[in-house]
């Protein structure tokens, strides 16, 4: 079969990534193979568990592309030059504009730390979302997993899961938490759904 060939974005520890690399060793996701790994922050650890997988990696920054256009522009040609079916955000801390995402129409996806349309859209990334729920006082959120357009955290859900909040909670026990219970497991699952998906299509065109 002609796997999907899968690029994931990232920009800090890469955790979520992680759990895609050990779904592609354990066999989950197998529809699908992660051929690249670009960041946009240098010195990301997730780089380092990228090029343990023995992952091609690679490094572009806004800075160094000279603005947000051109840094977009540098990405889509690297994609393209290697024929990437499906880009996945995993833990990317930077928005795409429209002239980005609609290159790659539901062929980005896109982990988000709250049950969208909780906690989601512009401002809302990282511990910022497990804050803003705490301080809302909510009594249960989780993560979902979405498509990827124009409007920040508002492409069509593929799957969420819920979580709930305990007494206690620290922004950081909860953000482990919706990451051992949600993210982990549903980013795996829907880079199989759509990377079958993709398959499916690619084989109906040939
Ligand atoms: C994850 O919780 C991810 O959902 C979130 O950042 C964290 C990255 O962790 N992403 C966003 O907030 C994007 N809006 P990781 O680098 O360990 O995967």
């Amino acid at each position: 079969m002609n796997k999907a060939r899968i690029a994931v974005l990232v920009s800090g520890g890469g955790t979520n990534l992680q759990a895609l690399i050990d779904a592609q060793a354990s066999g989950l996701l197998h529809s699908g193979e992660i051929v690249l790994v670009v960041s946009n922050k240098e010195g990301a650890y997730a780089l380092e568990r990228a090029a343990r997988a023995g992952i091609e990696t690679l490094v572009l920054t806004r800075k160094a592309c000279g603005g947000q256009e051109a840094f977009e522009q540098a990405l889509a040609a690297e994609l393209t030059k290697r024929q990437i079916d499906l880009i996945i955000l995993a833990g990317f801390m930077s928005i795409l504009s429209e002239g980005f995402t609609s290159r790659f129409e539901n062929r980005i996806i896109n982990v988000h730390p709250a049950l969208i349309p909780s906690f989601c859209g512009k401002g809302f990334y990282g511990l910022k979302v497990h804050e803003a729920a705490l301080a809302y006082g909510v009594k249960v959120t989780g993560a979902t997993v979405h498509f990827v357009n124009e409007v920040p955290d508002g492409g069509r859900i593929i799957l969420q899961k819920a979580v709930d909040i305990l007494p206690g909670d620290t922004p950081e026990t909860l953000q482990r938490r919706v990451m051992e219970q949600a993210e982990w497991i549903l980013l795996p699952q829907a880079a199989e759904q759509v990377s079958a998906e993709i398959c499916k299509e690619k084989e109906n065109n040939t």
